[in-house]
């Protein structure tokens, strides 16, 4: 049985269709990702499955449980965490768990006991009687995660889990939900706009766009998807490097700022080749890169455009601002 299976699943708001018919299966064990820009219809997929919100048509199980006929079900299988977050700053760490250990109901020595074991794996257990709004970004965002598995779901949903937190907070994230997964073999899926998030993370990716699923795979599937390799080779004379590169391997010549980029199959075999053949006729080399495509390469290969990481920055400013307001 898959953790979630889910088939042409829709969503419409009077008549926008933010979810638009979208199907995937995941095993249980693994990390999925769903990758899409701001306004996919990734928060809303996650709420439908979650049963916060019910499809406007389409059906899904999580755990073998229907999310229209059985949200009990569905909910007693799963924990959450939401974009926005949701901890009470005037608790401390313990108190907070200790709430929500109480609304689902499990008895005085086992919560105190799962709280110190969470407590310990997303490494507060020191912290634990200070208050939450003491706490960093990355802290609060360990402590909802820890929250989530109180009631020892084996589905947890993340909805951008890193949303805003710096590179290095971000990494230290991404272990503790390897570790989860790998420890506890919790289902993993989680929504993101961070192409390295998906890529380093995530045993399979959805990407959505528009509503839409466009791609699906492995990360390395899906960048095998979209063929070959890059080469940029920077050269006082680019003119003279690219008047070389017109063997049939090469699939495509680009020439940009000092650099040609060249696409082709196995890259690394034709390195040594293409470095005699610019030796011998005396042209000069400054660098030579091999690349392999970027899941950015792959969303703007699907679909004509790049994930707007501007755009995307402008909004968490938005979040951050509104977050700090209502403290
Ligand atoms: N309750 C609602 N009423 C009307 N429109 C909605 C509602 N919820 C979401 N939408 C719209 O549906 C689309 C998908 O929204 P959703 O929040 O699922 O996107 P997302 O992929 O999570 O984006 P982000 O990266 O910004 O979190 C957006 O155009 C959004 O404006
Ligand atoms: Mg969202």
């Amino acid at each position: 049985m898959p953790a979630i299976d889910v088939h042409d699943l829709t969503k419409s708001f009077d008549g926008f269709v933010a979810v638009d018919g979208i199907s995937f299966t995941i095993e249980s064990g693994e990390i999925f990702g769903l990758l899409g820009p701001n306004g996919a219809g990734k928060t809303t997929t996650i709420a439908m499955l979650a049963t916060m919100q019910r499809p406007t048509s389409g059906a899904a199980t999580v755990n073998g449980h229907d999310i229209v006929t059985d949200e009990d079900g569905v909910r007693r299988s799963i924990g959450i965490v939401f974009q926005d977050q949701s901890l009470d700053e005037e608790l401390t760490a313990y108190e907070n768990m200790d709430f929500h250990g109480r609304l689902y109901r499990i008895g005085g020595e086992v919560r105190r006991q799962r709280i110190g074991e969470l407590l310990a794996l997303v490494r507060l257990e020191d912290r634990k009687d200070d208050l939450v709004k003491t706490y960093s970004g990355g802290m609060r965002r360990r402590l909802e995660i820890a929250r989530g598995l109180l009631h020892e779901p084996t589905v947890l949903f993340l909805d951008e889990p890193t949303l805003g937190l710096d590179p290095q907070t971000r990494n230290h994230l991404w272990e503790y939900i390897e570790r989860l997964n790998a420890e506890k073999g919790i289902t993993i899926i989680l929504t993101t706009h961070y192409m390295e998030e998906a890529d380093r993370l995530c045993d399979r990716v959805a990407i959505i766009d528009r509503g839409s699923i466009v791609a699906e795979g492995t990360p390395a599937g899906l960048k095998a998807s979209i063929g070959g390799d890059v080469i940029t080779i920077a050269s006082p004379d680019p003119d003279a490097v690219a008047g070389l590169l017109t063997a049939p391997w090469v699939s495509g010549v680009e020439r940009r700022d000092g650099q040609v980029t060249i696409r082709l199959e196995n890259a690394e075999e034709h390195v040594p080749g293409i470095v005699t053949a610019i030796h011998q006729r005396s042209i000069g080399i400054t660098s030579l890169a091999v690349r392999k495509p970027t899941l950015e390469d792959v969303f703007l290969h699907y679909t004509g455009r790049t994930i707007r990481e501007e755009e995307a920055s402008g909004r968490e400013a938005m979040r951050m601002f509104h977050r700090a307001g209502r403290r």
